[in-house]
Parts: structure tokens; C-alpha cells; sequence
């Protein structure tokens, strides 16, 4: 299993992100063995199973499987992602005669949160941050979504992700991390970046235009990527760490910006409204939290954040989106087991 999980690692480092062909064939290879591995943990079969939550998007389109569409999804969702995940959900739910429930998986980022926090009722906000997604929403009740921001280009962790790769820095984890502990070395203010969007008086998001900003300051300062921060002089790696301090200010003001002109349009909509939910892979980084629980407190509201390993993408949060789910009775029935034999 460890071989398994460093085979991914060195793809990540090898392509500098997910490189989703790459990324599908690593699923199919390592599948059996994390479930497996997740229901000995349990100390259960699936035999003990009661249903089979599955994520299926949004996500890469290479991963697609169009076949698989009509017959796993209740919800809202029309892209179908994670096929290796879908095709094993699906063996396990058709072996064992188990209903299926397929989970969006910006949904699941969002409702972990009331894994962790029993007092999170129905409506709440969230801001949703990841690698591919940049959405804050407003959650009536289970599986009424309102949209009051999106990306319009990139996500705040697709920037942190260049970022970190532009800058050199060890990718093995991912860019979002790498930035955060460089950035805790320089002078947020040292590079003056400009806050995106200030003339769009909305809750959308765009990082695109910082990421450009970032990668002309890094060409400016003469950085080379080519040589690892850890081999980098004494003064290569302070004007690098001056750049990711300096993006990640402007990157999460971004953030604090919309998230303080959301709440004010949610609370307009729905005033019983107590708590904001942040998740994604990018709340777990410290910074990004501390100053939204500033901006949520100023405008008396309570700050929900998921712990990092739950921030980040995990199985809970799927699983624990299906049990929301299926506590309501939303589900699919068992689908027909392809290859019974294979459960004998
Ligand atoms: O939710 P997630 O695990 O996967 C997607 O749905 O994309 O988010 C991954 C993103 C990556 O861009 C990663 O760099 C970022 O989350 N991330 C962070 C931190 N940890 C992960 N970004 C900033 N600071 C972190 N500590
Ligand atoms: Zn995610």
C-alpha cells in the first residue's frame, strides 16, 4: 500500500499537479487495496454495509463515463466524474444488493462540516475553496444550493499551485502548503500585487489575473525554478518567500472581500443565517482561516472550519454527504450486478 500511495506522490511531483490521465490510471491501480484497507479499519465487509456513497462531480474530463450517468445520480449533478470510483461503487452496490447515492463533491466538501459541528443547522453559508472550485453558496437545506459566487477563470488553489511550482518549491504535498510555510518567511507587503476584481461589485472570484502578477514577479527577480528553494542563496529564497507571502495576502483578501459583500446579500435572503462554513483543500492552510474568522465575527456570524484532513479531498466527507442523503431517502436502488461471480 505505502509503494501505492508514493507511486501518486511522484506523479505529482513529476507533472507538477494532477495530470488526469496519469491520475486515472494511479486510481484504477490503488482502488481495491483503499477499500479494502478502509474496511478493515472499520473492522467491517461489505456485507455490513448499508448503502454506497460515490463521488461524481464535478471533476477531470478525461475521468468521464458517460454510461454510468443515468443510472447513479439522484442529485442535480449532469458531469460524472472519478469513473474508477463510480465503476467500484457500482460492483460493490450491484454485489451486495446495496442502494447507491452519487455525491457532488463541492456538496460534500460543504456538509462534512456538520459532521464536525452538531450545531450547524440549515440555512448557513459556505465558501468553498479547492484546487478546481472557488464557489460560496447559500445553503437553504439539504440539496438547496443557492450560487452567490464562482470563479470566473481559475480557483485560489490552481494559483497556489502555479505559484508554488514557479517558485520552485517542493511540490510532493502539493503547492497550497509549500506557499503557505515559504510565506510565513517574507514581507507580505514587500510586492505590490492588486486585488482582483475591486471594480465588480458581485461575489465572483478571479485568479487568473493574480497568478499573471505572480509569475511576472517571479520572472523579474530573475528566479529560476530550476533550482529547489532548499538549494536556493540566502537572498534567492527571501525574494521568493516575499512573493508567496505577498500573493497569499492579496489572494485571501480577495477572499475576505467577496466573503464580507456575501454575507451581506445572504443575510438579506435569509436572516436566521448563524454560521460560515469554510472548506476545500485551501481552508486547511492557517492564514486563510484566521483572517476569514475576523471578517465572519465582525459581521456576527461564527466561523465553521472543518479540521485540515477533512478540508482537503477524503472519503468522510463522500461518505457522511451519503448518510445526509440517505437518512432523507435519496437514493438509487442496487444496481445490477455486473460480474456476480466475483462476490461468491
Ligand atoms: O479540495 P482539494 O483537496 O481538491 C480539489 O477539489 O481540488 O483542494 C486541493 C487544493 C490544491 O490546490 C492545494 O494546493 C490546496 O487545495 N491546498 C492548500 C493548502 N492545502 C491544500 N492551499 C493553501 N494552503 C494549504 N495549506
Ligand atoms: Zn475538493
Amino acid at each position: 500500500m505505502q509503494g501505492k500511495i508514493i507511486l501518486i506522490c511522484d506523479l505529482l511531483v513529476k507533472y507538477g499537479g494532477v495530470a488526469p490521465k496519469m491520475a486515472e490510471e494511479a486510481h484504477s491501480q490503488v482502488i481495491d487495496q483503499v477499500v479494502q484497507e478502509a474496511l478493515d479499519k472499520a473492522y467491517m465487509t461489505e456485507k455490513d454495509l448499508t448503502a454506497v456513497a460515490v463521488s461524481i462531480g464535478p471533476g477531470l474530463s478525461l475521468c468521464l463515463r458517460e454510461k454510468f450517468l443515468l443510472s447513479v445520480t439522484h442529485s442535480s449533478v449532469h458531469v460524472l466524474h472519478n469513473a474508477v470510483g463510480v465503476q467500484k461503487a457500482r460492483r460493490i452496490a450491484g454485489g451486495f444488493n446495496l442502494p447507491i447515492i452519487g455525491i457532488h463533491h463541492m456538496e460534500a466538501h460543504a456538509l462534512v462540516a456538520r459532521l464536525i459541528e452538531k450545531d450547524l443547522q440549515f440555512p448557513f453559508m459556505a465558501l468553498l475553496i479547492s484546487g478546481g472550485h472557488n464557489l460560496l453558496i447559500l445553503a437553504r437545506d439539504l440539496g438547496q444550493y443557492i450560487q452567490l459566487g464562482t470563479t470566473i477563470d481559475d480557483a485560489i488553489g490552481e494559483a497556489y499551485d502555479k505559484s508554488a511550482k514557479w517558485l520552485g518549491l517542493d511540490l510532493s504535498r502539493s503547492g497550497g502548503p509549500a506557499i503557505e510555510e515559504l510565506a510565513r518567511e517574507g514581507n507580505a507587503k514587500s510586492v505590490n500585487f492588486s486585488i482582483p476584481m475591486r471594480q465588480h461589485k458581485d461575489c465572483n472570484f478571479s485568479y487568473a489575473g493574480l497568478k499573471t502578477q505572480v509569475r511576472l514577479a517571479i520572472e523579474s527577480k530573475k528566479i529560476d525554478a530550476k533550482i529547489p528553494i532548499s538549494s536556493a542563496s540566502y537572498e534567492d529564497r527571501l525574494s521568493r518567500a516575499d512573493i508567496a507571502a505577498s500573493f497569499q495576502r492579496i489572494a485571501v483578501l480577495h477572499l475576505e472581500e467577496r466573503c464580507e459583500r456575501a454575507i451581506e446579500w445572504a443575510l438579506k435572503m435569509e436572516p436566521s443565517i448563524k454560521h460560515l462554513v469554510v472548506s476545500g483543500g485551501v481552508a486547511s492552510n492557517q492564514y486563510v482561516r484566521a483572517r476569514l474568522d475576523t471578517v465572519v465575527k465582525k459581521n456576527g456570524l461564527q466561523l465553521v472550519c472543518p479540521p485540515p484532513w477533512l478540508c482537503t479531498d477524503n472519503g468522510v466527507m463522500v461518505a457522511w454527504t451519503g448518510i445526509e442523503h440517505f437518512r432523507v431517502g435519496r437514493y438509487d436502488p442496487p444496481p445490477p450486478a455486473e460480474d456476480p461471480e466475483d462476490y461468491q
